[in-house]
């Protein structure tokens, strides 16, 4: 965890998070006064792990399938970049609000985020997840299967896109709700193939579109910045979806987005 979270310049520049504003419009910094202004706000990632604690302890019981699948995915070597359980539970929730029978996933690596969207299905509905590495899959699979979704879950090894443009090739779907946490430079394009593939009506969500505020940075010339950059502002412009980015505690400040698919 990161201590200090800086962020650009923004309408509440100067306040803390969760602190009243300490100065009149006077302070607020010019608009284009960047970060190497030394303007940067200061986030007391203190305060927020200590709220995100407490939301979890209240919110999100411990679930012992899904512990030992994080354990178990950490000792078979993958990252350690699951979604949080408070994110978790905030997906889970997004999806059960749609009554979903068909859910999408861009991104499984040990089938955690995975669970708990599978646990929103109505009775009957599927989940087809879409990971890159074999390693991953397996690792997922086995983690599906001791949460008791394998039933519910299939698990597809391949390129996303690919596999994205099969299944729209196919007819396959229309889905009611996808969740795009894969590699960011390809954000872009998942967002296209997540569209062709949901319903009106449908639900889509991306992870890690924050990045510790990296985002903020225009002339990054980090490919996954800029992947997500230009997936935020394709949000933000399509005719067919209504956005928010709600920024999300995680080791660092990040965020997930969310789109209502338009009739
Ligand atoms: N959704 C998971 C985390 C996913 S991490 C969770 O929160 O529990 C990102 C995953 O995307 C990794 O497993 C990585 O192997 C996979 N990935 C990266 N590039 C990909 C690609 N081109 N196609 C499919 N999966 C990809
Ligand atoms: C990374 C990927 C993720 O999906 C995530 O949530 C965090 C980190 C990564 O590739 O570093
Ligand atoms: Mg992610």
């Amino acid at each position: 965890m990161r201590l200090v979270t800086e962020v650009g310049p923004g309408r509440r520049a100067g306040a803390p998070l969760g602190m009243p504003d300490p100065g009149g419009p006077e302070e607020v910094p010019a608009a284009d006064a960047g970060p190497e202004e030394g303007m940067a706000d200061r986030i007391d990632a203190g305060l927020l792990e200590r709220v995100d604690r407490y939301v979890e302890e209240l919110l999100v019981p411990a679930d012992a399938a899904l512990d030992e699948g994080l354990r178990e995915a950490a000792a078979a070597g993958l990252p350690d970049i699951a979604v949080s359980p408070n994110q978790g539970k905030l997906l889970h929730l997004l999806a059960r609000l749609v009554r979903p029978t068909r859910i999408l996933e861009v991104g499984t690596l040990g089938g955690y985020s995975t669970a708990w969207l599978a646990r929103a299905l109505e009775p009957g509905g599927r989940l087809v997840t879409l990971e890159l590495e074999p390693h991953h899959a397996a690792v997922a699979r086995r983690n599906l299967a001791r949460a008791g979704l394998d039933g519910r879950v299939e698990v597809r090894v391949g390129p996303a896109v690919a596999t994205l443009r099969a299944m729209a090739a196919a007819g396959e779907g229309p889905f009611d709700v996808v969740f795009i946490d894969a590699d960011k430079q390809t954000y872009p394009e998942y967002l296209d193939l997540a569209l062709a593939l949901s319903r009106p009506g449908a639900v889509i969500l991306a992870d890690n579109v924050i990045r510790g505020g990296r985002v903020l940075d225009a002339s990054s010339r980090d490919p996954q910045v800029q992947g997500v950059r230009r997936f935020n502002a394709r949000l933000a412009a399509h005719p067919r979806l209504d956005s928010i980015i709600l920024p999300i505690l995680r080791d660092q400040l990040d965020g997930v987005s969310i789109s209502l698919v338009r009739a």
